[in-house]
């Protein structure tokens, strides 16, 4: 049958024998458990379409610049569909979607067929928390808030990631960053008394900063047993097991170090492509009883055609006209695997242990993250403070997220010759030392910046010009005393956390964001280990802004 016919015989069947509602996943402790509490393990592919990778010295990440949204196209995943149910897949993993379409036809079509959806709030680009130059701040959780305001109503979104592979060996200090994410995404969606986990994504590397870091993530920082800065579910992108292997020389050392962990852990990416053909045989290990214990499934990298350094991760091509679907052996593989494999049905949903949140891990020289986390963005503080400054960024175009690094790294960079700092708007996760402008959208953080320089040179408006990126406020206040006076009482408490609220609904005036260096987390590609990763890391830090300069000491 060609595929289309295929598709809508398969939506014909559901339709006549009638929807029964997924079954709703919940959390007990440690494991998940399906509404007739039986044990619910994730078999899941990652599915997207990998977005455009300029390949670059500095993108050894293979991150993609663009996106498509893959639960945004009705066609496409009506295509898909019976191609997901043959491999037997009950989730899918999405990296990037868009907050204004309309996800309703494939959302619906995915709910009916039982398939689950894990999806990562991060975008490319400026769309995610910066490995170089972290923040938390307005835009990235307006955005998240928006992704969640768009997905919450279906009832088949089984976990929203915080952050894909942020945190990397040698760049613990991002991990308050990431936990901020945690709280306030956990804080807003027990606001919308929505129940879908806060998860995050991590990169596999050596275990001195893997383990400490699984631990920040779901531990408590308050010292009671409480769950409000810890994430749900931990996923480990892990490829440990490659060709025939055997779970004793893959996964068996990983699974001891998390033996004792207290929340739902599972491989949010496995597949590896370094011994050819893929067998998919970690499948038997990972729903097996040697793993049950500690993991709930995993996520097979990837459906659509995904290449990275290494080669290539898809599983299945698409036609150029987008309508046909041809399988790989790589496919029938898996399927294969993922047919013959149920997880062990315990421990019964009655005999789980309860949810426990321990101390947070102490630093030390490979995991430096502080327990003293950002605060919550706070949009109408910085709007407040805005409108307070003398000199503001005006960017002669929509599209100013490549200009906004390079003006803020000269902008630090005037101002420190002139005998000022960029600490306001910098932070430092090891310290745990925010500066009072660090929650702030990046076009705010560039005002107060270009602001600063202009005062110390007496508002000589030649001062706030930025080659044309830059305009006097007229209604600033007319004196530094008073201008600091004003943001003071618009920052009034700059180290609070609170409940996020869902952003004003269509952009306003105000630039939006920006970013100060190439985007980082997001999307399909990933490495195996961080070796590689610190390579480009550090290529990174040269190509983007100078971010020692307004880096908190
Ligand atoms: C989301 O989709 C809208 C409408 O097509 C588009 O204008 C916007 O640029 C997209 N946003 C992102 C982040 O891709
Ligand atoms: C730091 O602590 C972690 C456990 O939290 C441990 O795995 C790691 O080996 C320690 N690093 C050093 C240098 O001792
Ligand atoms: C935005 O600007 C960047 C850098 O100048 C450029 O690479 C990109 O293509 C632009 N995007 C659009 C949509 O114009
Ligand atoms: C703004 O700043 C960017 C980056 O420094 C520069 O390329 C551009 O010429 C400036 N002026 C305008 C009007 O965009
Ligand atoms: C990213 O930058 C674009 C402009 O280039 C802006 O429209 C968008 O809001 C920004 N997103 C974030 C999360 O900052």
């Amino acid at each position: 049958m060609r595929p289309s016919l295929r598709a809508a015989a398969l939506f014909a069947t559901i339709a006549l024998r009638g929807v029964q509602a997924i079954s709703k996943v919940t959390r007990e402790g440690r494991y998940l458990y399906n509404d007739d509490g039986s044990r619910f393990y994730i078999k899941g592919i990652a599915y997207q379409e990998q977005g455009v990778v300029v390949e670059s010295d500095d993108n050894d990440f293979g991150e993609p610049s663009s996106f498509i949204d893959p639960l945004a196209i009705p066609d496409a995943c009506s295509r898909d569909l019976p191609y997901l149910q043959e491999l037997g897949v009950n989730a899918i993993r999405v990296y990037s979607v868009n907050s204004s379409l309309n996800h309703d036809a494939c959302m619906t079509a995915f709910s009916n067929a039982g398939i689950y959806t894990i999806i990562d709030l991060a975008l490319p680009l400026n769309g995610s928390i910066d490995r170089i130059v972290p923040s938390w701040s307005t835009n990235i959780l307006d955005q998240y808030v928006r992704t969640i305001d768009a997905f919450s109503k279906y009832d088949n979104v089984l976990a929203f990631n915080v952050g894909n592979e942020v945190v990397v060996s040698g760049g613990t200090a991002v991990a308050p960053y990431v936990k901020a994410a945690a709280r306030d995404v956990r804080a807003y969606l027990t606001s919308k008394t929505s129940s879908v986990l806060v998860g995050y994504a991590a990169i596999n590397g050596a275990a001195t900063f893997r383990d400490p870091l699984a631990n920040y993530l779901s531990c408590d920082l308050t010292g009671g047993n409480k769950d409000s800065t810890a994430i749900d579910i931990y996923g480990l992108n892990d490829y440990e097991w490659c060709g025939d292997s055997t779970f004793q020389s893959s996964y068996a050392r990983t699974t001891g170090d998390f033996a004792g962990y207290n929340v739902v852990a599972y491989l949010s990416e496995f597949g590896c492509i370094t011994s050819p053909p893929r067998l998919w045989t970690e499948s038997g290990a990972i729903f097996s009883s040697d793993m049950s214990p500690v993991w709930s499934g995993g996520i097979a990298f990837s459906y659509f055609p995904a290449s990275s350094v290494q080669g290539q991760f898809g599983m299945v091509t698409i036609s150029d006209d987008g309508k046909t679907v041809t399988t790989s052996d790589d496919f029938n593989r898996l399927k294969t695997q993922y047919n013959q494999v149920t997880g062990p049905n315990s421990p019964a949903k009655s005999s789980a242990p309860a949810a426990a949140y321990p101390a947070c891990p102490t630093t030390n020289s490979t995991f430096v993250a502080s327990s003293n986390l950002p605060p919550t963005p706070n949009e109408a503080a910085c709007n407040c403070l805005l409108s307070t400054l003398s000199c503001r960024f005006t960017p002669a175009t929509n599209n100013y997220t490549a200009i906004v690094g390079q003006l803020l790294d000269t902008a630090c960079q005037l101002v420190g010759q002139k005998g000022g700092t960029c600490d306001d708007i910098g932070g430092n996760g090891e310290t745990g030392v925010y500066g009072r402008l660090s929650g702030c959208d990046p076009t705010v953080k560039l005002s107060y910046i270009m602001s600063t320089y202009y005062q110390l040179n007496d508002r000589n408006a030649q001062a706030c010009s930025f080659a044309g990126n830059g305009t006097v406020n007229p209604n600033a206040p007319s004196s530094v005393a008073a201008a600091n006076a004003a943001a003071s009482s618009c920052i009034a408490n700059p180290g609070a956390t609170f409940v996020p609220s869902a952003p004003a609904s269509t952009g306003g005036s105000k630039p939006g964001g920006g970013s100060t260096s190439p985007g980082k987390n997001n999307g399909a590609v990933n490495l195996i280990g961080d070796n590689n990763a610190l390579v480009g890391m550090t290529v990174m830090a040269l190509a983007s802004i100078a971010s020692a300069v307004w880096t908190l000491a």
